[in-house]
């Protein structure tokens, strides 16, 4: 049996209404979805649930309204998009429970996809509360769980609806799932991490879980600084949380029980300024000055990174290297992910990737289409490396024991 059931479980659901909970939280401007990867990423369950012949609710957050209407919130700001997406009409229901959802189900055809209003209207949503789910189950025959990105809530539609109603895992889920039991459940190894981002106290809980469970971790970004300053490194005006050194050290000693081998950089791209395109010296990490901050990782250790991922079979790779957003501290973000990408391309590396700044970084290094996968995940990537039960996954899991 499945740790979970998926589409390929389902009987004749023609004429049953399906309760699909997907992730509609993408980014907007001016009225438009500005990138539309999470609405793509539904449509393959969608598309299959409608052959099949099921009435489909979609059920989504938008945004965080805390329980309260907000207009500029509403769900149906993502329908445009959807509909081209889909390429056919989907209805609007302002409601997620109650008679007027009961109604819409009455006038849709079997096949027919409509778009329920943000879950996070209702204040019973993020405190789980079993009335509600009741009362939004009370409509459905089948409940559907697309996605992923919210299976660190345990809300209404991404947990209790899952003990209600027979639970199945959409595709877009599946894929997840399974590419990150490649790279963390049962890789094959080596395995290499490469955790970057301004800060060590907002990943603790990764590295901590992260040391124990690859052969190399890869620290990069702001955060590489700590654990340089831990090392007895003058790190010069670079952020650095130097209240953590000690921390640092925990993990440092932590890598070295599990044999996990943490990389620092021995060469890093220094400037006074930080802005677009200032003076930059690249200097060895002893000869960052006072006035100097560290602001990417040098050519030399993006070199030596490189060689440690040809030796390696699988990577997850969560944050940018550098401030990738900044020219010319891109450098060593795009030349690690590029190295990735095509060892990836050749088959000897499983390259799985998450979080909204690393997806932003492997598309500016145009390596994100030859990663073996990319999440869609924001915070459910970064709860899943910190090694987290997702009590969405858990619930599919839950139910899927209760009726094999
Ligand atoms: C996300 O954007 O990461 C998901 O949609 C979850 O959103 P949340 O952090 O508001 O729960």
């Amino acid at each position: 049996m499945a740790a979970f059931q998926t589409l390929d479980d389902l009987g004749d659901i023609a004429g049953k209404t399906a309760l699909v909970r997907v992730d509609l939280n993408v980014p907007m401007a001016e009225a438009e979805v500005t990138d539309d990867t999470r609405l793509r990423a539904v449509a393959p369950t969608i598309r299959e649930l409608s052959a099949k012949g099921a009435k489909i609710l979609l059920l989504a957050h938008f945004g965080r309204p805390k329980g309260a209407k907000h207009s500029e919130l509403s769900t149906s700001m993502v329908i445009d998009a959807l509909t081209e997406i889909l390429g056919r009409e989907i209805m609007f229901v302002p409601e997620i429970a109650g008679a007027v959802v009961k109604q819409s189900i009455g006038i849709l055809a079997d096949g027919d996809v409509a778009v329920l209003e943000n879950s996070r209207f209702y204040p019973g949503e993020e405190k789980n509360d079993p009335e509600l789910a009741k009362a939004v189950a009370a409509n459905g025959d089948i409940y559907v769980n697309d996605a992923f990105s919210a299976a660190h809530r345990a809300h209404v539609t991404t947990e209790a609806l899952a003990h209600l109603l027979p639970a199945y895992a959409g595709r877009a889920m599946e894929a997840e799932l399974k590419a990150l039991e490649a790279a963390l459940g049962e890789p094959e190894h080596p395995v290499a991490a490469v955790v970057g981002g301004a800060k060590v106290s907002t990943k603790l809980d990764v590295l901590t879980n992260l040391v124990r469970r690859v052969d190399h971790l890869i620290i990069g970004g702001g955060m590489a600084n700590t654990f340089l300053a831990a090392r007895g490194v003058k790190v010069g005006k670079s952020l650095c949380e130097h209240d953590l050194v000690e921390t640092a050290n925990g993990i440092f000693e932590a890598a070295d029980a599990a044999s996990c081998t943490i990389h620092l950089p021995y060469d890093v791209v220094v400037a006074e300024e930080f802005k677009a395109n200032p003076p930059v010296r690249t200097v060895n990490v002893h000869e960052v000055s006072d006035n100097e901050m560290i602001l990417d990782i040098g050519p030399a250790a993006v070199e030596a990174l490189a060689d440690v991922l040809k030796t390696c079979r699988t990577l997850v790779w969560n944050g940018p290297l550098g401030a990738f957003e900044t020219p010319p501290f891109d450098a060593a973000t795009v030349s690690l992910a590029q190295t990735a990408a095509a060892l990836t391309r050749e088959g000897s590396l499983t390259s799985v990737a998450g979080g909204g700044d690393t997806v932003a970084a492997l598309a500016h290094a145009g390596a994100k289409d030859d990663f073996s996968f990319v999440s869609t995940a924001g915070g459910a990537f970064l709860e899943w490396m910190e090694g987290k039960a997702l009590p969405g996954v858990e619930a599919l899991k839950t139910q899927s024991r209760k009726q094999g």
